[in-house]
């Protein structure tokens, strides 16, 4: 897959997977769109998750490991963004939630 390594796909695969669990537990239905981009001699893949749900009230805490308002296990979003190279969070309380991730390789 756009020439990322089985062990980076796997590790692309986890996050997105944190991601829409997210979607289904919190906003219980959204998208999630992939892509492929190009940025100088990297190349990547860009994942964006949208939902209409709640939103989320305190990001700050929410990207903390052990924060959850589930009695989760409070590592999804924190995870997710440490999987990956980039990671935003743009949510609005009772509008929803948008969470744009990336991940670059290097093209010699
Ligand atoms: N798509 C979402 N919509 C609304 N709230 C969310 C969403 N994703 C995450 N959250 C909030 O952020 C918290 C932390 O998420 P996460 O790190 O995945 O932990 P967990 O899912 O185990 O609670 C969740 O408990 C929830 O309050
Ligand atoms: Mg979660």
């Amino acid at each position: 897959m756009a020439g990322f390594s089985s062990g980076e796909q796997t590790v692309i695969a986890a996050a997105i997977s944190e991601i829409a669990r997210n979607i289904l537990m919190y906003a219980k239905q959204g998208e999630v769109f992939l892509s492929l981009a190009t940025n100088g001699d990297r190349q990547g893949v860009v994942v964006v998750a949208k939902d209409q749900g709640p939103g989320i009230a305190d990001l700050e805490r929410a990207m903390q490991y052990g924060y959850s308002t589930s009695h989760g296990v409070g590592a999804g979003l924190p995870g997710a963004k440490r999987l990956m190279d980039e990671f935003e969070v743009d949510t609005v309380v009772g509008q929803g939630t948008t969470i744009t991730m990336k991940k670059w390789r290097r093209v010699i």
